[in-house]
């Protein structure tokens, strides 16, 4: 198994659990859709596949081993809810820093690295801005330098956390059908409320709101097509 979590609870401080007997697994190059309300849980999730916290009890492994250990396989894009303007380096240098494993010491970046920057942009469709500043972009070009970043470092695992906000619906078909192309080779799990747009392709959905309930793509369909939304929409609760 790709990803492997078995009874992981997690609470911040001594509080109530944000997380609660969460278990599920992923094999390699499946497409997993994550939703639920907001607070319910959905970033805390990714922080602890990521390994920037730890489980309060339960265990995550990921190809393996602990999610720390196999940090250059994961790829990630957070959760932007405001980026600082003034940020003053250019799109190409933000696609860098995913690069940053194989940076030997400080100077400037090899050529290779440069080289796959620029093909990560281009499989975005950002290539025309890698000199723009940053800090000038839209919403959606920030999210599409942001997944560029997150592949340039060819990760096993893709993360990415409401990466489809503000991106307008022509870029947002371009990126969809570029993660479906995905499928089957880099193991992505996509935190989004756009599920409408993307159900129907993912292998699974996994709600999270506090506990797991897990739908399979026609169970999620059928309910949009009824003009509904939200849970409890008879899942498998787990
Ligand atoms: N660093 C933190 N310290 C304490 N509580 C936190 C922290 N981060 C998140 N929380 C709390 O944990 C709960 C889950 O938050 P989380 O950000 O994981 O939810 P989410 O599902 O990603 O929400 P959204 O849809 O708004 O992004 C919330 O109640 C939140 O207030
Ligand atoms: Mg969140």
């Amino acid at each position: 198994m790709t990803v492997s979590v078995e009874n992981l609870c997690f609470s911040y401080d001594k509080r109530l659990p944000v997380l609660d007997r969460i278990s599920f697994s992923a094999s390699r190059g499946e497409f997993i859709g994550i939703f639920g309300p907001n607070g319910g849980g959905k970033t805390t999730l990714l922080q602890l596949l990521l390994g920037l916290i730890n489980p309060t009890s339960g265990s995550v492994q990921l190809l393996g081993h602990s999610p720390s250990e196999v940090s250059d396989k994961v790829g990630y894009v957070p959760q932007v809810r405001r980026f600082d303007k003034q940020f003053p380096i250019s799109v190409l240098e933000v696609v860098l820093q995913g690069c940053l494993s194989d940076h030997r010491g400080w100077g400037s970046f090899n050529e290779t690295a440069k080289k796959r920057a620029f093909s990560a942009l281009e499989k975005v469709g950002m290539q025309d801005k890698a000199n723009t500043a940053f800090g000038t972009l839209s919403g959606g070009q920030i999210q599409r330098t942001l997944i560029a970043r997150a592949l340039v470092s060819k990760p096993e695992i893709l993360l990415l956390d409401e990466a489809t906000v503000g991106i307008d619906p022509e870029a947002l078909q371009e990126i969809l059908q570029f993660l479906i192309g995905l499928k089957g080779e880099i193991t992505i799990f996509m935190v989004t409320h756009n599920l409408q747009a993307i159900a129907a392709e993912m292998d699974r959905l996994l709600c999270i709101n506090r506990e797991l309930s897990t739908y399979s793509p026609k169970q999620v369909c059928e309910h949009f097509a009824l003009g509904l939304y939200h849970p409890r929409l008879g899942g498998t609760h787990d």
